[in-house]
């Protein structure tokens, strides 16, 4: 039963705010098939030209390191780690340095933070993943694009002596998988193979590195480290194409080394604009194109599925270029990655890998200091420290929604209103949280905020009381400010501020939701 009214409600004599009502049905049992949800579902993708500036060089990233353990704290989980993409086809190796050497183009007003050109790396590279959390699990990348077995091997050898290092061990940080070239859909395009290369030639050559990098990287039928397969921008589902259907159909899974693959990646992102504005923004955010964004993918996670190996987007974020600016980096796009990360699930991907680099407008997470606009290169006046981006707050809501029970199962709630997206959260059968956004944009421009009013029905035997948290954003296009219950991790270290705000309300109340917010509402 869903009733929908509109009402006026004037509030002073010259205001007239606009709020709508909504009913939304709420199972208190786990509904047959409702997926499990991995405290790690927000899992990051690192360029890795700049890996050393993440993890720490000589010595950890603090603060890098503190916006992990935000998350562990919450799930007891840390989030997995993608070490590769565009960079990861332009790495060479040189054992010898404890540095990587990196080659930039220039700046541009659009790409302020471009990916080094050429990168050259050496052990000490690879061993900086002592410097992650405790139980993190990595996935690193060799480089396919350039088409040189002996760089991939050096790289494969390297990563597996890192790993099976004192350090990295005694550290507990494992690798799980080994990534084989970046977007080989691309190749064709940006001149790493010829203008003809194909899925068929690919799955060749994927598998003719496989023998070498398999061996190198000490990966066999028997070993934990496995390969991750596909890693492809494309998302046409074509067997003549490079989709999980054209590589299976091309035989990759039947040589030794494809039957090494467990996990299938492919990357995704909601379109490509270098400038941006609040009606990008509002686009972004809107309930309809998160979904139409992920259902596309739908026949590949069958197709996946169906082989029985897992799903991940394995680099995904808002827009390409690094972000759109004034979109991709604005309290807006919280509410975006919020939603986009949980509908993932609901396609049946495990974990979204949000895609990060120094700079880049989409980050969660901006780890170094930085002397010029990430939005238009200029040169700051003032060095901006590390900090967290609004994105952030959704990967600590998602968290908290996803608890540390280890067998979280999460469902969709059907909300009759363009605007407003809900999930519910299960633990052991029962419910505990129940997430709400209002993804409608309210820019500094907008006149009049919104809001809805969710009245809760539940099946039979639901709770009585809840607590509701919220995720104040003063507007949809602003870069920062926001609290999570009243706390900020805008701050030096990265580690959490202010007094947590929780209201305790009746669930015969329900309650509202105004434009641009998230509520988590957790029930006894
Ligand atoms: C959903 O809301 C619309 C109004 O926007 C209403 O016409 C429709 O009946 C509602 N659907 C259900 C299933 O309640
Ligand atoms: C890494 O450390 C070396 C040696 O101390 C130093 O030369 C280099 O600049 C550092 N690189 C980064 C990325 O911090
Ligand atoms: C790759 O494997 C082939 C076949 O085993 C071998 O001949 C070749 O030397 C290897 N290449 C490298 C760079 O290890
Ligand atoms: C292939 O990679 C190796 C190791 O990085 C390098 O020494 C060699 O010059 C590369 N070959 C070509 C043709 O670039
Ligand atoms: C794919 O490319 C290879 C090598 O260029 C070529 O021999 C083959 O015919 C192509 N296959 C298709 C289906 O186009
Ligand atoms: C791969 O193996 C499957 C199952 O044995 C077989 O049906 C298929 O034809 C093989 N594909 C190729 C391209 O060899
Ligand atoms: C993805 O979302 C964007 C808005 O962010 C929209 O323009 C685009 O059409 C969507 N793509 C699909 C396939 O739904
Ligand atoms: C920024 O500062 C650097 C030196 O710190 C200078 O070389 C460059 O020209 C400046 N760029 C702009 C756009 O002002
Ligand atoms: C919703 O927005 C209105 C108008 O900006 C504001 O007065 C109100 O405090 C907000 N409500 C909540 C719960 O944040």
């Amino acid at each position: 039963m869903t009733s929908w009214t509109r009402r006026i409600l004037l509030s002073s004599p010259l205001v007239a705010s606009l709020s709508y009502a909504v009913t939304v049905n709420i199972p208190v049992d786990a509904p047959s098939g409702a997926p499990t949800v991995s405290g790690s579902l927000f899992s990051l993708s690192i360029e890795q030209d700049r890996w050393l500036d993440w993890a720490g060089n000589t010595s950890r990233n603090e603060f890098f390191f503190n916006t992990l353990d935000n998350l562990i704290q919450i799930t007891g989980e840390p989030p997995q780690i993608r070490i590769g993409a565009n960079s990861e086809d332009h790495t060479n190796f040189n054992g010898e340095l404890q540095d990587a050497q990196l080659v930039f183009p220039d700046p541009t007003t659009t790409v302020p933070y471009p990916e080094a050109t050429k990168i050259v790396v050496g052990n000490a590279y690879y061993e900086a993943a002592k410097f992650l959390p405790r139980d993190t699990h990595v996935i690193w990348g060799v480089n396919f694009g350039e088409n040189n077995v002996t760089a991939a091997v050096l790289e494969a050898q390297a990563i597996r002596q890192a790993f099976d290092s004192s350090a990295v061990k005694d550290a507990g940080v494992t690798l799980d998988f080994v990534e084989i070239g970046n977007e080989a859909d691309l190749y064709r395009n940006n001149g790493l193979r010829s203008t003809d290369f194909n899925i068929s030639e690919y799955v060749k050559e994927w598998s003719s590195f496989a023998q070498n990098v398999s061996e190198a990287a000490g990966i066999s039928s028997t070993s934990h480290v496995k390969f991750w397969g596909g890693a492809f921008a494309d998302s046409s589902h074509s067997v003549s194409s490079f989709s999980p259907q054209g590589m299976f159909s091309n035989g990759i899974l039947n040589s030794t080394e494809g039957q090494f693959i467990t996990t299938v990646s492919q990357h995704h992102y909601s379109g490509s604009f270098c400038s941006g504005d609040g009606g990008l923004l509002q686009d972004l955010m809107t309930k309809s194109t998160i979904r139409s964004n992920l259902t596309i993918f739908s026949p590949d996670v069958t197709a996946v599925r169906n082989q029985g190996l897992d799903y991940v987007l394995g680099e995904t974020n808002s827009y390409a270029c690094h972000g759109a600016p004034g979109v991709s980096n604005v309290a807006g796009a919280a509410l975006w990655a919020l939603d986009y990360a949980l509908f993932a699930r609901q396609i049946g991907a495990t974990r979204v890998f949000f895609h990060e680099g120094i700079g880049f407008k989409y980050n969660l997470i901006q780890p170094l200091t930085l002397t010029r606009s990430t939005l238009d290169a200029s040169n700051l006046s003032t060095p901006l420290p590390p900090h967290v981006q609004p994105p952030y707050y959704a990967a600590i809501i998602a968290a908290e929604a996803i608890g540390d029970s280890g067998d979280t199962q999460i469902a969709e709630l059907t909300v009759n209103n363009t605007r407003v997206a809900g999930y519910v959260f299960f633990t052991g059968g029962k419910i505990t949280r129940a997430v709400f956004i209002n993804s409608e944009a309210f820019l500094t421009t907008t006149a009049e905020r919104t809001s809805v009013h969710v009245d809760l029905s539940f099946s039979s035997g639901g709770p009585t009381s809840m607590d509701i948290k919220r995720l104040a954003i003063g507007h949809a296009d602003d870069v920062s400010g926001l609290t999570w219950g009243g706390v900020s991790y805008e701050t030096e270290d990265a580690r959490p501020s202010g007094e947590e705000t929780v209201e305790t309300v009746d669930v015969s109340d329900g309650f509202d939701i105004n434009a641009t917010e998230v509520v988590m509402l957790s029930f006894q």
